[in-house]
């Protein structure tokens, strides 16, 4: 049995053999700090954040791309393996995709976590790869190819040819960012503080940051700073578009240093080949059209960007052989 993971700052994605993708949740937990337990993972945990008592606290374990609590995302790598294993005899194989800010202790808890759950072979495979892979992109050959993967956590630009990375920048600026800064927007502009989760809900219904021109508007709900009491608003593009467009300037800033990095032979097969984008964030509102113009070479979205890496997973273990330069900490997981 082989099963891929995408291990996300926003969502863990899972694939089981030839099922694809088997569990898509949330990168949540709740635990009871008095009990010490974990009480839900996932959706159930997504929906107590911002509403719980004082001795219960809902985490995002690997909130910007960084692994901040060993203990809790172990426990809930351990949770959503064994909610697709079941409780199967057969002990399978597993490749992980990690965000590439991690560190090595906190890889080995990440493989620690996938043994406990049963795990019999462990590899982690970079993020980029399986991105592309998923993609539907062959990478196996002499020619350049070029991904985004615009996450929550992270926007993880890299150059990939013959199956390995050959210029790679990694930001701690993604959707997460973006869902802050609109939040401060609206509370210096309108006086009305919102939750992060509103600010989200507003981002991906009335993002258009190529065009904006007020055609797009939603109503966002929050409290008062002065007045105290509950208040909704009608937002538009253009309150989107200043909110954001400083973090999306990082963003884009990043992918032109990562171009200017790399080889004129692989330049030359990008700019005939285009440039992918996988992860959720890239379905921002018109952020494809400005990154093409900013650029000047075709950007497009993956078919799913929101599973590109879970699909890459799941297919590289027909490409271990290949691959295995890609692979992190190989010999120490047989
Ligand atoms: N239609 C949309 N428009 C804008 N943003 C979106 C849209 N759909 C999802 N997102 C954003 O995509 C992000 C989640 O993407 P994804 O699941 O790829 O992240 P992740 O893999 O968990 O994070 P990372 O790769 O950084 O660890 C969230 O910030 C979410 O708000
Ligand atoms: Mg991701």
């Amino acid at each position: 049995m082989n099963i891929g993971i995408d291990l996300g700052t926003a969502n863990v994605l899972i694939t089981m053999g030839k099922q694809g993708v088997v569990l898509n949740e949330p990168s949540v937990i709740a635990f009871n700090k008095k009990t010490e337990e974990v009480i839900a993972v996932g959706f159930e945990a997504k929906k107590m954040e911002g509403r719980t008592p004082d001795h219960i606290t809902v985490i995002r374990p690997l909130e910007d791309g960084v692994i901040s609590d060993h203990n809790m995302t172990k426990s809930m790598i351990k949770f959503f393996i064994e909610k697709v294993t079941g409780k199967q005899l057969i002990m399978p194989d597993i490749i992980i995709c990690i965000p590439s800010a991690i560190t090595d202790v906190e890889n080995r808890a990440v493989i620690e976590a996938a043994k406990t759950a049963g795990a019999k072979k462990v590899w982690l495979l970079e993020e980029p790869l399986a991105a592309l892979i998923g993609a539907g992109i062959d990478i196996s050959n002499p020619d350049g190819n070029m991904v985004i993967d615009f996450g929550g956590g992270t926007t993880d630009t890299a150059v990939v040819s013959m199956n390995g990375i050959v210029v790679r920048r990694s930001i701690r600026t993604a959707g997460n960012k973006l869902d802050r800064a609109i939040v401060k927007y609206i509370a210096a502009r309108y006086k009305v503080l919102i939750g992060e989760k509103t600010a989200e809900e507003a981002k991906i219904t009335a993002a258009n940051i190529y065009n904006p021109d007020g055609t797009k508007t939603t109503v966002v709900k929050g409290r008062h700073l002065i007045r105290g009491l509950p208040e909704r608003i009608e937002i538009t593009d253009y309150d989107i578009y200043e909110a954001i467009i400083d973090p999306v300037a990082e963003i884009i800033a990043a992918v032109k240093s990562v171009l200017e990095q790399t080889p004129p032979e692989l330049a030359a097969d990008i700019f005939k080949n285009g440039i992918v984008i996988t992860g959720g964030g890239g379905l921002l509102g018109g952020f494809d059209k400005l990154l093409t113009s900013e650029l000047g070479v075709r950007c497009y979205n993956a078919d799913r960007p929101l599973e590109s890496v879970a699909i890459g997973a799941s297919i590289a273990f027909g490409k271990m052989d290949e691959l295995l330069d890609g692979f992190k900490h190989v010999s120490m997981l047989t």
